[in-house]
């Protein structure tokens, strides 16, 4: 199994340096600056021994490499700073993915793609619309990440582990994203019994703001620990055919009441790619979040049409 990871920075290294040291597959490192990803592909090269894995990771600025990726993994681009919003990414990555995926669609026309670069939902959009794969093979990883974000700040308010801890955000990844914290658990008990609402409310808050949290502390750049990690769980789920229930966002076609649009919703992660889009079922206020998530998206969408008419 290989994987090819693009753009060699924080998020794309450290899902590199996730993917072969949990031994779920060789890895391509591509970056666009010299000696960027072979560098670093060398120095993981080395940490081998230590770690004790055998998986090979190289890497490069060129694309030839990539042939034969089963999965590629596109974090190339520009990271937000503070002050800066994901559609403020849009002009400089929705050209930077177009030109990678091109490129990707020469030499491994068949690797399901997993778009990690914002604004997330409209460059998994590009992708799609670049590479001509089926929706089935092109999804974006954000749910994973602000599911992770949910989860966590429910347990440090509980004091308990995170891994007992079972949420999902649904929604665009941005400000109008959809945390249903209403029907989080922990342990199979409703985090609702456990949890004042005004606490809630602000658990919920902390998590839509929870990128923006994370670059007003580092500065210089954006979360990548946990990003990272939510794309190497959707790459062994895919690799593994692990069948994980994980959220993702894909192109609807009517589910949820939503017409040609990528929005993070639940989905089965398998050998296919997205196997199955799962719909949950939501309160009024919630499905009608969710639909305003969706507008966000498809308004971000045709300001790309219009930049790259
Ligand atoms: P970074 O700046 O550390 O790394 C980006 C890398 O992309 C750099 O090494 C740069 O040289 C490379 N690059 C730029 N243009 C390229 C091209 N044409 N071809 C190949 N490589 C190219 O940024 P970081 O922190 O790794 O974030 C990457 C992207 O992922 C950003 O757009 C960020 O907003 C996004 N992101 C998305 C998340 C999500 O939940 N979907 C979570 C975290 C980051
Ligand atoms: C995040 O949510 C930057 O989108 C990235 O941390």
């Amino acid at each position: 199994m290989k994987v090819t990871v693009v753009g060699a920075g924080h998020v794309g290294a450290t899902c590199a340096q996730r993917v072969v040291e949990n031994d779920i597959a060789d890895v391509y490192l591509v970056d666009i600056v010299e000696g960027l990803a072979a560098g670093k592909a060398l120095d993981l090269a080395q940490a081998a021994p230590l770690i004790g894995h055998s998986r090979r990771i190289e890497g490069g600025t060129e694309y030839g490499p990539a042939e034969g990726s089963d999965v590629v993994v596109i974090t190339a681009g520009v990271a937000r700073r503070p002050g800066m919003s994901r559609d403020d990414l849009l002009a400089t990555n929705g050209k930077i993915v177009t030109a990678i995926v091109e490129q990707l669609s020469a030499v491994a026309p068949d690797a399901i793609i997993i778009m990690v670069t914002n604004p997330l939902d409209v460059t998994t959009h590009i992708a799609m619309q670049v590479s001509g794969h089926p929706r089935e093979r092109v999804m974006g990883m954000a749910g994973a990440l602000d599911t992770a974000r949910l989860r966590s700040f429910i347990a440090m308010e509980l004091g308990c582990s995170p891994a007992d801890v079972q949420a999902v955000v649904l929604g665009g990844h941005g400000d109008s994203m959809v945390p249903l914290a209403g029907s989080a658990t922990v342990g199979g008990v409703p985090v609702a019994q456990l949890i004042e609402p005004d606490r809630l409310a602000e658990i919920i808050r902390r998590t839509r703001d929870g990128g923006a949290e994370v670059v007003g502390l580092l500065k210089t750049g954006s979360a990548f620990y946990a990003p990272s990690a939510g794309v190497t769980d959707m790459v062994a789920s895919i690799l593994r055919d692990q069948k994980r229930v994980i959220p993702v966002s894909v192109l609807l076609r009517g589910e949820y009441g939503i017409q040609d649009t990528f929005v993070g919703v639940p989905a089965r992660l398998g050998a296919g790619g997205v196997e199955e889009i799962i719909e949950v079922e939501l309160a009024e206020d919630e499905l009608a979040a969710l639909h305003a998530s969706a507008e966000h998206v498809r308004e971000t969408v045709a300001a790309w049409e219009r930049l790259s008419a």
